[in-house]
């Protein structure tokens, strides 16, 4: 009965790219009954709307850790206020042009400046640094991931040439958002930051992490739902990974098998989004890149932070201490090559239908 269900959840997922909200609740309960065609045909149908429109190119982004303050206290995250022994640093706009410097020689075309919500990194002291870094590369994107600022804020940091912003809404049940966070964080402020991005212009990119504490089937759902109606160029989606100095630090680690299980449901529920198969992915599954790419992804974000600063951003425990970068996007190349995948060093806007091509 429940099997019979999940085909047709799934067939409908895969034909209309749409699901109720009981349709996706019945669909994450039963997520484990699955039995395994069902589950390959699921991911290589989502594998298989990602290429159609992106091939079997894997866009690349030049991830730069610029701070590790945080004036924010999110109970799940290691950069939070209150965590005493986090080490903190902010990089300096030297280190910052850099790192985009030796990104953009080996080809990288997108550079992503995210840190923890740092007052020295207001509009002031970004301004001039992408002005800078759009001299350096004038044909790269650049995204920021820098967390809730006024809307006056990010109109400025958009009309000095950033393209895009990361902001996971995190919960969309106020409910649950609470259970996450402190009470000065307020789902509603998350909500209107992410709008005015995108009445600013910016490609937006939101998510949430798989496995959160506390969570629902309902919840999960909703979540899929918000993502489905908002349509951000971007969906990040990670498992929640316990970090030892926060209040979450014993509860349950997400997994992998619901993370690349929800990548797909993303996937088929928003073909043309931009989907990265993500580092906190990887640090639970060594094959998490292929998995994910296998399921719908189609990002992959090499950290160019220096070596020095880059175990002091501790967002969670186990983070792999990548490699330098050329040594990094070496081997993503070899992970893709075994799954007939390659990298792409385009910019990697988003697509749309009639951007499709058979290369
Ligand atoms: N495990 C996994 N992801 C985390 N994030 C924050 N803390 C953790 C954690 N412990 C995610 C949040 C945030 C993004 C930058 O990192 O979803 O939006």
């Amino acid at each position: 009965m429940s099997e019979k269900n999940c085909i047709q959840i799934i067939n409908k997922l895969v034909t209309c790219h749409d699901a109720t909200r009981d349709e996706l609740v019945f669909l994450l309960e039963h997520r484990e009954q699955i039995d395994d065609n069902l589950l390959r045909f699921f991911f290589t149908s989502a594998q298989k709307t990602a290429s159609l429109y992106y091939g079997n190119k894997i866009y690349l982004r030049g991830l730069i850790e610029i701070s590790s303050f945080c004036k924010n206290d999110c109970y799940y995250c290691g950069l939070r206020r209150s965590n005493k022994s986090a080490l903190r640093y902010r990089l300096s706009e030297e280190e910052i042009l850099d790192c985009v410097t030796q990104g953009s020689k080996i080809g990288l075309h997108t550079f992503v400046l995210q840190g923890g919500e740092d007052n020295y990194w207001n509009v002031e002291h970004l301004v001039p640094i992408i002005n800078k870094i759009k001299k350096i590369t004038p044909t790269s994107a650049v995204t920021l991931s820098l967390g809730e600022m006024s809307s006056g804020s990010y109109r400025l940091l958009f009309e000095a040439g950033a393209d895009r912003y990361l902001l996971r809404h995190e919960a969309i049940s106020e409910e649950l958002y609470a259970k996450l966070h402190p009470t000065e964080m307020k789902l509603q402020t998350r909500l209107e930051a992410l709008n005015n991005l995108k009445k600013i212009g910016f490609q937006v990119g939101s998510g949430f992490m798989t496995g959160r504490p506390f969570e629902t089937a309902e919840n999960v759902a909703d979540d899929l739902i918000f993502l489905k109606n908002f349509a951000p160029h971007m969906v990040g989606l990670g498992p929640f990974i316990p970090q030892a100095d926060t209040p979450f630090s014993d509860k349950i680690c997400g997994t992998s098998d619901n993370t690349i299980f929800l990548l797909a449901i993303i996937r088929l529920l928003l073909p043309n989004v931009l989907l990265p198969a993500t580092t906190a992915l990887a640090t639970i599954d060594e094959s998490g890149y292929e998995k994910a790419i296998l399921a719908g992804a189609n990002v992959i974000m090499p950290n160019l932070t220096p070596q020095g600063a880059r175990c002091a951003y501790r967002i969670y425990d186990g983070k792999a201490n990548a490699c330098d970068t050329a040594s990094q996007i070496g081997e993503i190349k070899e992970k893709l090559a075994k799954i007939g995948y390659a990298i792409s060093l385009d910019r990697g806007d988003a697509k749309r239908i009639g951007d499709i091509t058979n290369d």
